[in-house]
């Protein structure tokens, strides 16, 4: 019975995947997966016996609790390191369920050091995507003499050490396959950027599933293999997805931290120009006369969280200005997957208002206005042009293309990249300094009178 009812969570949880593949059905498949979960821990709990169930109900309440509060209290352009927080927390379960089977003196060596090596890799590696997203390290790539020979080595000790403890089973081997699997992925992210972090903890996410998978079979649990096989293959395909977006390779990623850093102060020393600014009364007026406008959201609209004022302004230039407005989202717009799109959705703007990049890209050489808030390398031409630029071949949204393009930033500094952006100086392009929701809110006003 018990079989069919983690059968049951199993597809609940595909159907939950399946759900959250599109903006629209999202809700739906986040009901799915917590309805798929609900499943599988009562089940659990209903097989364990009674003796035992105190233990476990408190540390579930513990983490019910810790993931609540959590999750309520934390702010959107924090999520990446809360997922890569708990994300590690799971390849530390792993670790501990391995040195259970130690402890047991288990049968199944070599499906836990699998599920050990994996584990800690992800606990260590993503504790070191938290401190360097949350600022507590710094987020730079950290290079040092004789990295990639040290990795080596290191990842030669792991692979010995694995094949030692799986088959003579000694407990030194244990416990020093933990150490050098923690170092190895200490080592790894450290020299990754800041930059790169969602991709690596999309990663390291791919990582903890696989070492789940592992564990499943350690403890002959079915739904534990195919959980573990949703988020590892779902954490890969994410971070496939988001690399080549932004044109780049895993590789590229794990090795090329150094390099990435030496080209950006290259490309920073670009020549500039003047750049033209204006005040948000100058906005409103050309956007009150303007037929098509194209909203552009980056991570500064995030940062400001100027997303409820974006939706006032579009709905006022609809209806009192009869204007077509529509949002474009770039794939890596933001700092995360679907980034914008979660912000625009929290702030009710409708889902046929939004068009992904590529169906929209054309439309700009139709369009009066560009309204670009607080976005930067998305629109970026030299990902176009400047084969030494860290963002050569991301494809970019044609923003200079429409009549007028409005830049909302504080000022002229860099995106994420480090890249100079020469639409700035464009003779089409005006600046509206300042803060994205501050701006937003006065060409508002101004649309009111
Ligand atoms: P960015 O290129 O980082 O530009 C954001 C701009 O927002 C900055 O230039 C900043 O300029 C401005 N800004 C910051 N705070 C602001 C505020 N309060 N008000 C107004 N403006 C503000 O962002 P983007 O265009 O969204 O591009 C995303 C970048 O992140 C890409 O390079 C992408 O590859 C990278 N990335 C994305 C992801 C995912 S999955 N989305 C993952 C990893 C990396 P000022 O300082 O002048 O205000």
């Amino acid at each position: 019975m018990s079989e069919l009812i983690y059968l049951l969570a199993a597809v609940l949880f595909i159907l939950s995947i399946r759900g959250l593949s599109a903006p629209k059905s999202a809700r739906l498949g986040n009901f799915l997966g917590i309805a798929g979960m609900m499943l599988a821990i009562v089940t659990a709990l209903a097989l364990i016996p009674s003796e035992r169930l105190l233990p476990i109900i408190s540390a579930l309440t513990t983490g019910a609790i810790i993931g609540i509060v959590s999750g309520q209290k934390v702010r959107m352009t924090a999520l990446p390191q809360m997922i890569a927080a708990f994300n590690g927390l799971g390849g530390l379960a792993a670790v501990f369920l391995a040195a259970g089977e130690v402890a047991a003196a288990g049968t199944h060596y070599f499906a836990s050091s699998i599920g050990l090596v994996i584990g800690a890799l992800a606990f260590s590696g993503s504790m070191v995507a938290f401190a360097k997203l949350e600022g507590i390290i710094s987020g730079k790539a950290l290079s040092f003499p004789f990295q990639h020979t040290l990795n080596l080595l290191l990842f030669a000790l792991t692979a010995v050490l694995f094949f030692g403890f799986a088959f003579l089973h000694s407990e030194w081997m244990f416990w020093l396959l933990t150490a050098t699997a923690l170092l190895l992925g200490l080592l790894l992210v450290l020299p990754i950027g800041g930059a790169d972090m969602p991709i690596v903890i999309s990663v390291l996410n791919s990582y903890s599933g696989w070492a789940a998978v592992s564990i499943g079979f350690m403890l002959n649990q079915t739904l534990m293999i195919i959980t573990g096989t949703i988020v590892g293959a779902s954490g890969a395909i994410l971070a496939f997805v988001m690399t080549k977006a932004m044109n780049s390779s895993l590789i590229h990623i794990m090795l090329g931290g150094a390099a990435r850093l030496r080209q950006t102060d290259k490309a920073a020393e670009a020549e500039k120009g003047t750049a033209r600014s204006g005040s948000p009364e100058d906005a409103a007026f050309i956007m009150e006369n303007a037929e098509k406008i194209i909203i552009v959201p980056g991570y500064g609209m995030a940062v400001a969280r100027a997303q409820h004022v974006l939706k006032e302004m579009a709905d006022l230039l609809r209806q009192k200005y009869h204007a077509e407005v529509r949002f474009a989202i770039h794939p890596v717009a933001g700092r995360m997957p679907g980034h914008m799109n979660v912000l625009l959705a929290e702030a009710n703007v409708s889902y046929d208002e939004i068009f992904e990049m590529e169906d929209i890209n054309r439309a700009f050489s139709d369009t009066d206005v560009a309204y670009v808030i607080g976005a930067n390398d998305i629109t970026n031409p030299i990902a176009k042009t400047d084969t030494s630029s860290p963002i050569y071949g991301m494809p970019v949204l044609d923003v200079a293309a429409a009549k007028t393009v409005f830049f909302v930033k504080r000022s002229l500094s860099s995106g994420y990249s480090g890249v100079d952006n020469p639409l700035f100086y464009n003779e089409n392009t005006i600046m509206l300094y300042g803060d994205a929701k501050a701006v937003t809110e006065a060409v508002v006003k101004e649309l009111e009178k």
